[in-house]
């Protein structure tokens, strides 16, 4: 299994970090066979799993109770969990609480915070008490509200030298690594190169240090519409719709079950039985 000093190591040899969303035993188990680097255990289950609209309903006993599941199907993965909308906001203490509670009851190996700002102080408490910490910067779901929408992030030079100067506070801080969503290409490859932690992308190009993406989004499952940014290798979802109304169709007409899925009872005790 991967460390978080693996992954400055990988940055440094120009390997590419592979990081894909998990949310389950099965989906886990999966990632760990796919020769995943990291799994993330993101919030947008709250979407993809939950059926949220976005991520900000989801809770941390949700993290936890997913997490859980995640770590028993993949124990020799890397495991990074998200704090949920508001977990990491009130305090820091709380925040270190909060934390704890995704680490310890999960056995996840580090957690993802979004933005920067209020957040920088959180992220050297989290560090500081030996809790691995991931930045997640450019597009942040939980802050869809403010930011207006899910939209790139980062267009004009000022958000641009924002965003650059929020990277180099969160490795500042202590932070292992920084995904980030939705910005210009040029933009994720200068936040790359200034500063000495893996920069994860996502619709950031590929002059980064390694991509994330979605699980259903790589399937095509249970999804109909995937953003721009996502490669979608297979749509699994006709296959298992299809298989669905192959079952249901079959138990209508009796081929369903067959004499190779049933039981057999002894010539001699169906005696027995009819007296
Ligand atoms: O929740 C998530 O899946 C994420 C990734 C999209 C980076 O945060
Ligand atoms: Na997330």
């Amino acid at each position: 299994m991967k460390q978080t000093t693996d992954f400055l190591k990988m940055k440094e040899n120009n390997e590419k970090i592979v990081m894909l969303t998990a949310y389950d035993y099965p989906s886990a188990k999966q990632a760990e066979e796919g020769g995943v680097d990291v799994i993330l255990v993101g919030d947008s289950l709250g979407m993809v799993v939950l059926g949220y609209d976005s991520t900000i309903p989801v809770t941390l006993d949700d993290m936890i109770h997913h997490t859980k599941a995640v770590k028993r199907g993949a124990k020799d993965t890397f495991i990074l969990a998200d704090m949920p909308f508001l977990t990491y906001h009130l305090s820091v203490r709380d925040t270190l609480l909060n934390a704890a509670r995704l680490i310890q009851e999960t056995g996840a190996h580090a957690v993802k915070l979004e933005g920067a700002d209020d957040v920088i102080e959180k992220i050297t408490a989290l560090t500081r008490a030996g809790i691995p910490v991931c930045s997640h910067l450019g597009l942040t779901p939980q802050s869809v509200g403010v930011l207006g929408g899910y939209k790139v992030q980062g267009k004009d030079v000022q958000a641009a030298r924002k965003l650059i100067e929020d990277a180099k506070k969160c490795e500042e801080a202590g932070a292992f690594a920084i995904v980030l969503e939705c910005v210009p290409k040029q933009l994720a490859e200068e936040v790359a190169q200034t500063i000495s932690i893996p920069v994860i992308g996502i619709g950031a190009g590929v002059a980064v240090d390694g991509q994330v993406l979605v699980y259903h989004d790589i399937l095509g499952y249970g999804v109909n519409r995937v953003p721009k940014f996502v490669k979608q290798y297979h749509a699994v979802n006709p296959f298992m719709i299809e298989s669905i109304q192959a079952y249901a169709a079959d138990v209508k007409n009796e081929r369903f079950p067959e004499d190779k899925h049933s039981f057999t009872m002894k010539e001699q005790e169906l005696k027995g039985l009819y007296g």
